[in-house]
């Protein structure tokens, strides 16, 4: 009963190697280590290699008797997405597609992906729930639905149970600042304002001043890292009790502004956030955030770490590792 993690020496796949081995599960982490760090995964035990490289999965699947898969393994930068979509196709589907192929006919029964917020595109009815169209509006996240899109057929034709996680902002740090997101590739909001905080970098900028929301700044659901990895052992446990596959958002259900981050940074840390107040960037959605209750029906799943709980684990793991693992 052993689970293979592609990508858990990266952020949340981290966290969620942490909370299936709390839990006693046996897990092999699958990582090419592109961006994820030997550091994050606590001593785990690690292959580095890439989830698209099917005799490898194989005999892993053979040697460590795995049965259950999270794939996390895949790229994330929407904006670099839009500038180099090959490299999203080719990471994020073909490599997901033949990380698939080669779980055929093998003992594996369970899948755990990660989906992301990014398959609705500007959702028409907040908050968004899973029903609402999928319009991605960038490579990244036509990615991400092709790669539910896969999943959905190994269910039908070879009894894959399968689980898309639509993960909303994933934000914060653990708890006990052991593990966190390193900041050396990552291009989200809460780790560049720490980094201004920090005098790491001149300003964070912030993207539109002028879209339809309380302060004018966009408003997205951040979501902590630990209860995401709280999701992933609940979707795990779920599927492998005979759960019904399908999608589900793990967000929070509560909007937070650009603005409203930057002064809960400002007054967590005691530090000034030089801020540049700049033009909004193409396909920015002014406002998204989760209707979550088919998670927390489904899985029992609370969200219990707010905004406040994620700048204050941020702040402490980033003022304690300014370079992340480096
Ligand atoms: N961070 C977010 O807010 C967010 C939101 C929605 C979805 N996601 C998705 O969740 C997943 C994990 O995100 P993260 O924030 O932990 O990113 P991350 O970059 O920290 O982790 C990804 C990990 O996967 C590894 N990797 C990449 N391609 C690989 C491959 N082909 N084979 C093996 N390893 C590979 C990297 O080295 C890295 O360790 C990604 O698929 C991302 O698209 C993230």
């Amino acid at each position: 009963m052993t689970v293979l993690i592609t990508g858990g020496a990266g952020y949340i796949g981290s966290h969620t190697v942490r909370a299936l081995r709390a839990m006693g599960r046996e897990v092999v982490v699958l990582d090419t280590l592109e961006l994820g760090f030997e550091a994050a995964t606590l001593g785990a035990p690690l292959v580095v290699g890439n989830a698209g490289d099917g005799a490898l999965v194989r005999s892993l699947v053979e040697e460590h008797r795995i049965d259950s898969v999270v794939h996390f393994a895949g790229y994330k930068n929407a904006g670099e997405s839009m500038q180099v979509p090959g490299k999203y196709f080719e990471n994020n589907v073909v490599a997901t597609a033949r990380l698939l192929e080669a779980l055929v006919g093998t003992s594996v029964r369970s899948f755990v992906f990660s989906g992301s917020c990014s398959v609705y595109g500007t959702p028409a009815v907040l908050p968004v729930d899973e029903k609402a169209a999928l319009q991605p509006e960038s490579p990244y996240g036509q990615s991400k639905l092709i790669g539910e899109q896969l999943l959905r057929w190994h269910g039908e034709l070879h009894g894959l149970q399968w689980m898309s996680l639509r993960y909303f902002n994933a934000s914060g740090a653990s708890t006990d600042t052991m593990i966190g997101e390193d900041m050396s590739h990552t291009f989200n909001l809460v780790p560049l304002v720490m980094n201004a905080a920090l005098g790491l970098r001149p300003a964070v900028q912030v993207f539109g001043t002028d879209f339809p929301t309380p302060d004018g700044t966009a408003v997205r659901d951040y979501i902590h890292v630990e209860d995401l990895a709280d999701g992933h052992v609940r979707a795990l446990t779920y599927l492998e009790a005979g759960g019904v596959s399908g999608a589900l958002n793990l967000g929070t259900g509560t909007g937070s502004s650009v603005q409203q981050v930057i002064d809960l940074v400002t007054e967590v840390s005691g530090r000034v956030v030089p801020t540049q107040y700049v033009g909004r960037r193409a396909g920015d959605p002014s406002a998204v955030w989760a209707d979550n209750r088919k998670a927390t029906s489904a899985l029992e799943w609370v969200p219990r770490q707010g905004l406040r709980d994620i700048i204050e684990s941020a702040w402490r793991w980033h003022q304690s590792h300014p370079t992340g693992y480096v």
